[in-house]
């Protein structure tokens, strides 16, 4: 160990203060804390004592791979281990994390993704979407992958993951991938993972997506990318369950947070839900949507609670969106307390948004969308106040709008709806036909599941 004593024993200060039971505290908001038990690691390793400089031109993959096949090999595995990376830019190939461990990023501290793209490896589709999701075969492997882990920990004092995603945003601009951009941190089939208290900055693909996992929270984030980067989500809980993210603010050239559960005919065989997922006190602005629910939903969501969000400059406040040969189900969707300035549209509900993986999709294999309240809405500068349009052989049912105000710029923003039955009440400006059938079947505000 080379760090010196001082650092360490602030760091270890500032972990304690990070276990300490925060919601004892009388008035606290509700947090994810609990979920994922935190774990005080009793050995700390530096990656400067396995190489690493950072210097923002060396090359550390060497540092990094060795550190936590170290950390993998250890005899001490449940109590885990603690890589810190000191304040320094680190630059690096893309590199697998291991259970048990907690990456911990300093104030000032930069592990950077080399623009390699020629030697970039690869690894295998997700079953659940049959292919890459841009390009079809293999894909790229994240920056930063985990596959089958246990207990892992992202945090530190704000330093920064970047992804340098330019010329991967380039080659999608000019259609030369040859296969699917890398996202910045995948986790896969893992559990009992928390990212908190660090920036993750232009990913070329997707910016953190846990697929096949449970107990996974997030909180104290921030997600930057630019507007016109196109797919660089902020946060992606596919297949996934017992999600809780929380306080962060996210601004990138995509959806921010999506909930996703695989695509078409290959997300129907894999079968495997996004369920019981909490999103609150989330702020930022996006061209696409602030908070989405799909359009990848073949294996179904539900029980999804979104509350809190603050978003300006957008596209779409709330976007729940599917399509013909999806199947899968979704209910059982609460989102309430959403502030949306300079919108283009406050809330989408549609059946026809996405691509397919392939012509193999099955045309009657519809989805099912039922028992969605969205409450407590209060926008401004908003176009088009509502898009909610079902599908002709599968109408989407008990919506229910409740306590929602958008207002325009000019004009009163419109509402246009088609093959959905749904309750309104208190919603300004009122509403298509559709949504206010309260007394018939499927158009009530009561019984939501
Ligand atoms: C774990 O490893 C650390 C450092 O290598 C050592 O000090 C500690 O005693 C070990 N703990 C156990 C339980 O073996
Ligand atoms: C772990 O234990 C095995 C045998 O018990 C030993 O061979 C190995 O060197 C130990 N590894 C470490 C990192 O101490
Ligand atoms: C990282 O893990 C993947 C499997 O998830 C594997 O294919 C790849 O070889 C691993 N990379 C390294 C550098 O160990
Ligand atoms: C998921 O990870 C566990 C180890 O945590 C492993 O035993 C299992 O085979 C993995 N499942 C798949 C489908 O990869
Ligand atoms: C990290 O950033 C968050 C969000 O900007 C801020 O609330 C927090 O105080 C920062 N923490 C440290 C240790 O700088
Ligand atoms: C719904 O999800 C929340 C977590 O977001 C969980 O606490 C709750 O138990 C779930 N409800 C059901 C009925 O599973
Ligand atoms: C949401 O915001 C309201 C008003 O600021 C506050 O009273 C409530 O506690 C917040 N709820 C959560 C879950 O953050
Ligand atoms: C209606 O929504 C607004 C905006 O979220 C909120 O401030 C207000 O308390 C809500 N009213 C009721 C009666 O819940």
């Amino acid at each position: 160990m080379t760090i010196s004593r001082a650092p360490i024993s602030v760091f270890v200060l500032f972990l304690l203060s990070t276990v300490l039971p925060h919601h004892l505290s009388l008035g606290a908001p509700i947090t994810c804390s609990g979920i994922v038990p935190m774990k005080h690691r009793t050995e700390m390793l530096s990656i400067s004592d396995f190489g690493a400089v950072g210097d923002g031109k060396t090359l550390n993959t060497n540092a990094f791979n060795t550190a936590i096949d170290r950390i993998r090999n250890s005899n001490n595995s449940s109590e885990g281990t603690l890589l810190y990376v000191p304040r320094g830019v680190y630059l690096t190939q893309s590199f697998n994390l291991t259970s048990h461990m907690t990456l911990y990023l300093a104030d000032g501290a930069v592990i950077k993704a080399v623009q390699d793209t020629e030697k970039w490896p690869l690894t295998d589709p997700l079953p659940s979407y049959g292919r890459g999701r841009e390009r079809p075969g293999r894909r790229y492997i994240s920056f930063i992958h985990g596959d089958g882990l246990n207990d892992v920990v992202i945090t530190g004092r704000n330093g920064t993951i970047d992804g340098q995603g330019e010329p991967w945003w380039n080659m999608w601009r000019h259609g030369t991938l040859k296969f699917t951009r890398p996202g910045l941190i995948e986790f896969k089939n893992s559990t009992n993972i928390v990212v908190s208290h660090v920036v993750l900055q232009n990913s070329a693909f997707w910016t953190l997506h846990p697929v096949y996992c449970s107990d996974v929270v997030v909180h104290h984030v921030t997600i930057l990318a630019p507007t016109d980067s196109f797919n660089t989500d902020g946060i992606d809980p596919d297949s996934s369950s017992n999600v809780c993210i929380e306080d962060s603010y996210i601004s990138t050239g995509d959806d921010l947070v999506a909930v996703k559960s695989g695509w078409d005919e290959y997300g129907i065989a894999y079968n495997h839900p996004s369920r019981d997922i909490t999103i609150r006190r989330i702020t930022g602005s996006s061209p696409f949507a602030g908070i989405a629910i799909g359009s990848e939903t073949s294996g179904g969501i539900q029980n999804i609670t979104v509350e809190n969000i603050t978003l300006y400059n957008s596209g779409i406040g709330i976007h729940i969106k599917t399509n013909i040969g999806r199947g899968g189900s979704i209910q059982g969707i609460t989102i309430s307390g959403v502030y949306l300035e300079k919108v283009r549209t406050g809330i989408k509900i549609s059946g026809d948004t996405g691509d397919h993986p392939d012509d193999k999709f099955n045309p009657t294999a519809l989805p099912v969308v039922r028992g969605i309240m969205i409450k407590n809405v209060w926008g401004i500068k908003v176009e088009r106040a509502g898009m909610v349009q079902g599908l002709k052989d599968s109408p989407f049912t008990n919506l229910c709008f409740s306590n929602v105000t958008l207002t325009g710029t000019k004009s009163s923003p419109i509402w246009k709806c088609s093959d959905v039955v749904g309750a309104a009440s208190k919603v300004n400006p009122t509403p298509c036909p559709e949504l206010t059938t309260t007394t018939q079947q499927g158009g009530s505000c009561e019984n939501q599941s």
